[in-house]
């Protein structure tokens, strides 16, 4: 009873929880992480609840282990994350053959569930909100990681009109400051020279410090920047809300902060913005951008685009078409509106039919697709710097790392370079990945 396979869903702070839970389980040798189902007796399911099609796509997956379970009923399912913190109970009727509900804060409470699962037979949920407690949970990784994660808050509480977030990972609440470093510190030990700092707004961070202060975001990226061996700091994501002035001027004296930033807008009409409850202008955004590009001329700009919000016309449409060529925004991630059961947006009339929305969707895809091709082909024959991460799963004996704005290259290496930045130059361009000779 120790093979454990775990299928992740959603956002990057999912992906985090996910990497906790192994390296719980994976602690005292108890339990062995499989990618192999048929050697498989332990399924853990880490959901996501942001759209309706994440969440439909929950029962599919439990139906399928369901199959393995009638053929052998020793196995275990465990459902976590947004989808198992908002159903709770629900999910044990409607997939009765679930045997552990765990939510969004409680992951570390799994270990003893999954005794109380195995041992008695008995189900166990635990969707509870007890602040920051599984943080105390976090262990070093067994795998080095080049590029490394790190929650730094939890939370939100903005409560835009259309999103979950707020329901499912509690109000916002942040780290404190010497365990993020602390984490931090020991990763660059292991081997880690990027850091990207997780959370829904992580500019609105505060953190206690030792002596009972509070450390803002901006001082935070500088004292990451401190930590021997940190040579790349990322974030994700900021909100144009609380981007404040003192964030802007790390952009200026921070030069390991990357030059690119993911700032979701949603929508270029002011009038969709105030529906969503996002409580800023275009105006705002376009002054944040301006700011940053005179602190940093080289910044890319990406973004999230909700379309087909209750109410947006096609005249709302046009000027989110339009402020996407203003500000030339680069790989943005775009969604259409779907309507989460308790947000208030629900409750909106949906002017819009799906045909509509598909084609609006498609209109903004393609214009974004031109604008990172334009970014991309920018960079030919440029030199940049990679952090190589390992061997391309493409292309055999290449080597493969990222830009600093973030995107793919593979080029012709050696294993030291693995773990290390290098000088490549770009000699090819993909829609999704380039090539380059090293320099
Ligand atoms: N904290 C981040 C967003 C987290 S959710 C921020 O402030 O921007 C990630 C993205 O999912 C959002 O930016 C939004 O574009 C999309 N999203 C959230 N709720 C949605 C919904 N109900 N329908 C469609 N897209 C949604
Ligand atoms: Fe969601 Fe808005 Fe927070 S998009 S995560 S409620 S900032």
């Amino acid at each position: 009873m120790k093979y454990v396979y775990i299928k992740t869903w959603g956002c990057q702070m999912n992906e985090y929880d996910s990497s906790m839970i192994v390296n719980l389980l994976e602690k005292d040798n108890e339990y062995i992480i499989t990618e192999n189902i048929e050697q498989a007796n332990i399924f853990i399911l880490n959901t996501c609840s942001i759209r309706e099609k994440a969440q439909e796509k929950v029962f599919h997956q439990l139906g399928r282990w369901k199959k393995l379970k009638n053929r052998n009923p020793d196995i275990i399912i465990a459902v976590g994350g947004c989808v198992a913190t908002q159903e709770g109970k629900e999910i044990f009727k409607r997939a009765n053959y679930v045997d552990i509900v765990f939510g969004t804060q409680t992951l570390h409470k799994l270990p003893n569930m999954l005794l109380t699962a195995k041992k008695n037979r008995k189900r166990a949920i635990n969707i509870t909100f007890p602040k920051l407690e599984k943080f105390n949970y976090v262990l070093k990784p067994k795998k080095i990681l080049y590029s490394s994660a790190i929650s730094i808050m939890e939370g939100c509480n903005k409560y835009c009109s259309f999103c979950v977030v707020p329901y499912t990972r509690g109000n916002e609440i942040s780290r404190p400051c010497d365990d993020v470093l602390f984490d931090i510190s020991n990763l660059a030990e292991t081997g880690t020279r990027e850091i990207i700092l997780l959370g829904q707004n992580v500019n609105a961070y505060q953190g206690v410090t030792f002596n009972g202060g509070i450390c803002y975001f901006s001082e935070l990226i500088r004292l990451v920047a401190e930590i021997d061996g940190i040579e790349r700091i990322r974030f994700i994501t900021s909100n144009p809300l609380e981007f404040s002035d003192d964030i802007i001027e790390v952009y200026r004296d921070t030069p390991k902060l990357v030059s690119f930033l993911h700032l979701p807008v949603q929508s270029g009409s002011n009038k969709i913005l105030h529906l969503m409850k996002r409580s800023y202008t275009i105006e705002d955004y376009e002054s944040i951008i301006l700011k940053l590009i005179d602190a940093r001329p080289n910044i890319q700009i990406s973004s999230d685009f909700i379309v087909g919000f209750p109410g947006e016309s096609q005249e709302d449409f046009k000027q989110t078409i339009q402020f996407i060529k203003k500000i030339n925004f680069d790989m943005s991630f775009s969604f259409i509106y779907s309507a989460r059961p308790g947000t208030p947006a629900s409750e909106m009339e949906d002017n819009l039919n799906l045909i509509e929305k598909k084609e609006r969707l498609h209109l903004l895809q393609n214009l974004i697709n031109t604008q990172t091709m334009m970014w991309s082909r920018k960079m030919f024959g440029t030199i940049q710097s990679i952090l190589v991460e390992g061997y391309s799963k493409n292309k055999n004996l290449e080597l493969y790392g990222k830009t600093e704005n973030n995107r793919t290259v593979v080029f012709s290496g050696t294993s030291k370079m693995i773990g290390n930045f290098v000088n490549v130059k770009i000699t090819k361009i993909h829609t999704h990945s380039l090539e380059g000779v090293l320099v």
